[in-house]
């Protein structure tokens, strides 16, 4: 869509309260800045360029399409800051096996779980990749989402590894998403490096001298993430593939604290990562450290909730500590086979105690900023900010968290150039 005007919009959240661009921190973080009445957005070359009431519409911009909003609700598209979309098949046989009782570590010790993804990536070809990986992806964009973060680590080789990243790119450009790619080669030890610690310290190298540097090429990703967990890859691991994605030009986000007290989020800190993500067992110590080092905290309680786990990350004292919170799905065929925000909003309410006001920031602004997008041009409505919106059938933002389970977004949608 050109340029073009939204009309006929009872409610916009613009999530930038005082025209702010940042996150949304502390108690700022339940302000979502909501306008009532009747209300326009108006676009012009993919940016916002007026959001008020239609009557103070200027001049310059009614001459554009008008596009009917059947008095619905407007929230800046979702930004889903942590997804493994690049998944061919369902593990939905190894959710039949837990619901009897065998843990998510047990299934992966014997080489199910990531391991399994990685035969499916690996087996299948080019093009059943790309397909699955754009029918992974449109299922979050049916549900708000137009930023999406993807991550590879069903690959476990540079080969497959760059294919994963490869077709998340394709799929974005597809389905008109923005996508932020990041290279996950240490996901996990793959079965053919698990001999001995000899061959552990050769994927490690190849990681760092191979795989990372070659996504870094070209742009395939712009991060790179490393799965730092008991029986995954240590603190000290996690230290030194963050330092060779630096190396490397990435920037740095750590998987920590998810299944147990790992370290993770400490090495996050040391790193000066973006942000530490799922954060389970961390406590006071980590959230101190974390936000010392400026790292965005990521809550994955989708993920929490699939595992059927009793520990949820404790959002409300990281907001509480003054961190950057935000929430993402984890969309993943193992952990978090969850592709609906509002579903993980309301999870996030319900078990880490946000409220139904921070979730949303969580899910736009905050998310933005946990990617480090540039301030001001996603997950908010503000005047610069790119046309990315989502329209929701719900009366007030608040409906969004409540509604458990159903999808609420009526439709994302984008304007021409709203991605360059
Ligand atoms: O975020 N924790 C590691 N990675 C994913 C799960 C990946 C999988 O099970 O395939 C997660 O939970
Ligand atoms: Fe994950």
């Amino acid at each position: 869509m050109a340029d073009l005007v939204l009309e006929n919009l009872q409610r916009v959240v613009t999530c930038a309260p005082g025209g702010s661009r940042g996150p949304l921190l502390g108690p700022a973080m339940g302000d979502l800045a909501p306008l009532a009445g009747d209300l326009c957005v108006a676009v012009a070359a993919g940016r916002v360029a007026y959001t008020g009431p239609r009557s103070g519409l200027p001049a310059a911009l009614a001459v554009a399409p008008r596009r009917d909003c059947g008095g619905l609700l407007l929230t800046p598209a979702l930004v889903d800051c942590h997804t493994h979309p690049a998944f061919v098949k369902a593990r939905a046989e190894e959710f039949e096996l837990r619901l009897q009782g065998a843990s998510y570590e047990q299934i992966a010790a014997k080489g199910g779980g990531i391991l399994s993804s990685t035969r499916a990536v690996r087996e299948g070809g080019t093009a059943a990749l790309l397909a699955a990986t754009r029918r992974n992806l449109a299922r979050l964009r049916a549900h708000g989402v137009a930023v999406a973060e993807g991550k590879s680590g069903y690959g476990l080789s540079a080969e497959h590894e760059l294919r994963q990243l490869r077709a998340i790119r394709e799929a974005g450009e597809a389905l008109d998403l923005h996508t932020v790619r990041t290279c996950l080669a240490a996901h996990s030890l793959p079965a053919e490096f698990r001999g001995s610690p000899e061959q552990r310290e050769q994927y490690l190298g190849q990681v760092c001298d191979e795989i990372l540097p070659a996504a870094a090429r070209d742009g395939l990703a712009t991060r790179a993430d490393v799965f730092c967990e008991q029986g995954v890859f240590t603190p000290n691991e996690a230290l030194r593939v963050g330092r060779a994605a630096q190396a490397a030009g990435l920037r740095v986000t750590v998987h920590a604290e998810q299944l147990h007290p790992s370290g993770g989020a400490l090495a996050a800190a040391t790193l000066g990562a973006d942000s530490a993500d799922h954060l389970e067992y961390a406590g006071p110590a980590e959230f101190a450290a974390l936000h010392a080092a400026g790292t965005a905290a990521v809550l994955l309680p989708g993920s929490t909730h699939c595992l059927r786990m009793d520990r949820w990350a404790n959002g409300r004292a990281m907001v509480d500590a003054g961190l950057c919170v935000a929430l993402a799905t984890d969309f993943n065929p193992g952990s978090s086979p969850v592709a609906n925000p509002a579903f993980v909003m309301n999870l996030s309410v319900l078990h880490c105690g946000l409220t139904p006001a921070e979730a949303l920031a969580a899910f736009t602004v905050n998310a933005a900023h946990a990617l480090r997008l540039p301030p001001g041009e996603f997950g908010v409505i503000t005047p610069g900010a790119r046309a990315a919106f989502a329209l929701w059938d719900v009366d007030h933002e608040r409906e969004i968290a409540y509604y458990a389970g159903s999808n609420l977004c009526a439709e994302v949608i984008t304007c021409d150039g709203w991605r360059s």
